[in-house]
């Protein structure tokens, strides 16, 4: 299975056997982990795999059982604070994601609160970077797949609803490159990912608005944070998609993109 095929496949996994990982199967996922290719260089980055044991008394704040997430293995994602870190995170982490669901390994992206401090010393992340999320990982409990077997089950927004008021008519090309982008997981499904199409560019954006769900997260959690981590992740998702259909895309940020109640991430040119 390639990645573009995980794109489909890939669902978040909340239960997990206590089955240790191979030494093959760490050190493919290591090297899927040194191989990662970043939005932007110059935010510097770092991950650490730990055990549950390592890790343990530094995740149990969960707030909500939502963050709640035991398994047996967990990197932690220590990224230097700067402008568009977290969507730089979201882009660069996804691939390795894709990469557990090829080698059939469940996962689950873990952004609610946990204490921040605690895991950076724990992890042995170096003082600049902040352990912004947490990928949970490891074979799944029995009788649970770490696969979706329906695409049509996840939840997902229809596409219609994510392009924005001004956008132009779509290619079949652009329709199945931005179907990737919709499976992309997201903080609590919120699918904050908006496109808008102009000439030879695709904008991509975050919808700024809170239902009643968001505003009452947003008291627990960095909600803007988390979703332009989504952002980056659907945008790894485009580039996957992309590449599997031979089209040659560049990522640019453009000046003078904002919008009411939405925030400009980065555009494809293509
Ligand atoms: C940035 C981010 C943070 C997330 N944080 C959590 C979390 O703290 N706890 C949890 O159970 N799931 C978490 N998730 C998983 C989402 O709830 C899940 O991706 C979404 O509901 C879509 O379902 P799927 O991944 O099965 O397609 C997070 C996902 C993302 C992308």
């Amino acid at each position: 299975m390639n990645r573009y095929r995980a794109i489909y496949r890939r669902k978040s996994t909340r239960e997990y056997s206590d089955e240790q990982l191979s030494k093959g199967i760490m050190k493919k996922i290591r090297k899927s982990v040194d191989k990662i290719k970043k939005l932007y260089d110059d935010i510097d980055m770092d991950i650490k795999i730990l055990k549950r044991d390592a890790l343990k008394s530094a995740v149990s704040g969960f707030i909500f059982d939502y963050g709640k997430v035991d398994s047996p293995y967990y990197m932690v994602v220590g990224t230097e604070k700067k402008k568009r870190c977290a969507e730089n995170v979201g882009f660069s982490v996804e691939p390795v994601v894709l990469d557990l669901t090829r080698w059939k390994i469940g996962s689950c992206w873990l952004g609610a609160n946990f204490d921040k401090e605690k895991v950076r010393k724990k992890a042995g992340l170096n003082e600049e970077l902040e352990p912004i999320v947490l990928i949970a990982f490891g074979r799944t409990a029995e009788n649970k797949s770490p696969w979706r077997d329906n695409r049509k089950n996840a939840g997902r927004k229809e596409l219609s609803k994510l392009l924005l008021d001004e956008t132009d008519p779509l290619s079949k090309k652009w329709k199945k490159i931005l179907d990737a982008g919709r499976y992309a997981p997201s903080a609590v499904n919120s699918q904050p990912w908006r496109f808008e199409k102009e000439d030879g560019l695709l904008h991509l954006y975050i919808a700024e608005k809170q239902g009643l769900l968001k505003s009452t997260l947003n008291k627990f959690v960095n909600l803007e944070r988390l979703n332009r981590i989504d952002a980056g992740i659907c945008l790894s998702h485009l580039k996957i998609a992309a590449d599997h259909s031979s089209k040659d895309l560049s990522l640019k940020r453009l000046e003078g993109m904002e919008k009411k109640d939405y925030n400009y991430i980065i555009s494809l040119e293509g």
